[in-house]
């Protein structure tokens, strides 16, 4: 295997692009040097790099990609789109089509209004929030790493450059799972927060009674409860994590597997606090989300078709067998190699990640991308091992067998160390948590 091209066009990425990417998750810093830089396209689960390698892959388009690369129903419902034009000057008939199918899906939402990216529908929600309760501050769940690019999101990490000091001072954080932390933050700051944003969901499971207690804190201290659900929706279940565990936000945000990897993300909700965005009244002054790019036609009628393949076929039961029959495998390999205090699995079937610890048992870069590595040469491209609805039984059995084969380099390494068998340096974190 060889990525002589990959390299090249990689350098060149970097000198034009910052981080070489217009992701940090896809950025050369993230994998191993022995990896493909630049990939050529997709089908199914499968893709190729610019040097003509095969890979299996995971987690694609970072999780956007539920469905499949080149899906041809989703291929085929742009394609035709294409010909009636892309945006016009007054909304498209798709723009409603494409609202009420979401709002058929999502249940407990009464508006919606589509944008491109998770992050401004997620900074769109604060808006609201502050608003709707007249209030400025935020309280983000700690143990959430991501809701947004902006500054109010950005503050928590080691990625902070160029933020305001004020907005830190806007930002709180609770802990998952830890109710009394919400309490505290309540009690500290009476009449202060507008929002509580978490995800319902990540790899731990939310307790009992955790995420109805934070609904309840949010109702009796006046703020607006968020869901996060850019990963949750339509992966953990067909209705979002809100179905899945029968709490309804008053507002949610939805992206990535929207559209199968086309940029559509949504901002949903409570037409009480939507509506402020509506113009229709004095008090309705929110500018929301109104951009240029909003309704593109290929994009929406991208979404139109995914969210008719959720409906129509089992992708989410799919997306848990094809999971747990990886989890399985790997648990079984891992275990033969006597390596569980190592190699770890977390999280639902349909969203899983892997954790890779070094020979004192503390999480390790190194040992990441030596795992990384490893599933390359074998033909495996898996940042994590979230599948899609395209991973057949036989791309996962491949999977498994690439998975045993790193272990066995993994496990000499753990004796040996990583320099006689990584090739250039671990990879890095995007960012930190401070
Ligand atoms: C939970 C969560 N929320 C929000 C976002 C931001 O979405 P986007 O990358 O579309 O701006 C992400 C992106 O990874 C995410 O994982």
């Amino acid at each position: 295997m060889e990525f002589t091209r990959s390299h090249q066009l990689s350098a060149r990425l970097r000198s034009l692009i910052p981080g070489g990417a217009h992701t940090y998750a896809k950025g050369i810093d993230q994998y191993p040097e022995f990896a493909p830089h630049v990939l050529a396209r997709g089908r199914g689960c499968h893709v190729w790099d610019i040097d003509g390698n095969e890979f299996i892959e995971y987690g694609m388009g970072l999780r956007a990609v539920t469905l499949g690369h080149a899906f041809p129903q989703v291929v085929e419902a742009v394609r035709k789109s294409l010909d009636l034009g892309t945006n016009f000057n007054r909304p498209a008939a798709m723009e409603l089509e494409c609202a009420e199918t979401f709002l058929e899906i999502i249940e407990g939402a009464d508006m919606v209004k589509f944008t491109k990216d998770g992050s401004t529908a997620d900074t769109a929600a604060l808006k609201l929030a502050r608003a709707y309760t007249g209030r400025d501050m935020v309280a983000l769940c700690a143990e959430h790493p991501f809701f947004s690019y902006d500054d109010w999101a950005m503050c928590t990490t080691t990625m902070d450059g160029g933020i305001p000091e004020v907005e830190r001072s806007m930002t709180l954080r609770f802990n998952y799972n830890d109710i009394e932390s919400l309490r505290r933050l309540f009690l500290e700051k009476p009449g202060r927060i507008a929002a509580v944003f978490l995800e319902a969901v990540r790899t731990e499971e939310p307790g009992d009674g955790f995420l109805q207690g934070v609904q309840a804190l949010c109702r009796e201290h006046g703020a607006v409860m968020v869901f996060d659900e850019v990963i949750t929706g339509f992966r953990f279940h067909l209705g979002g994590a809100q179905q899945l565990y029968g709490v309804v936000p008053d507002l949610a945000i939805f992206g990535k597997a929207l559209a199968n990897g086309f940029s559509v993300s949504a901002l949903c909700g409570k037409r009480e606090i939507m509506r402020l965005g509506s113009r229709e009244r004095e008090q309705d002054n929110v500018f929301l989300l109104s951009t240029t790019h909003g309704a593109e036609i290929p994009a929406l009628a991208a979404a139109i078709a995914t969210m008719h393949v959720y409906r129509s076929e089992p992708v989410v039961e799919q997306l848990y067998r094809q999971g747990e029959r990886l989890q399985r495998g790997m648990l079984e390999a891992v275990r033969r190699h006597g390596m569980s205090d190592y190699v770890t699995i977390a999280g639902r079937p349909c969203n899983l990640l892997f954790g890779t610890r070094g020979p004192d048992g503390q999480p390790s870069q190194a040992y990441r991308t030596l795992f990384l590595q490893e599933l390359i040469r074998r033909g495996v491209l898996a940042p994590s091992f979230i599948v899609s609805y395209s991973h057949t039984d036989e791309d996962i059995d491949k999977t498994i067998d690439a998975i045993d084969g790193a272990l066995s380099v993994y496990k000499r390494a753990l004796d040996e160390g990583t320099d006689r068998y990584l090739v250039g340096s671990p990879s890095r974190h995007v960012f930190d948590r401070k």
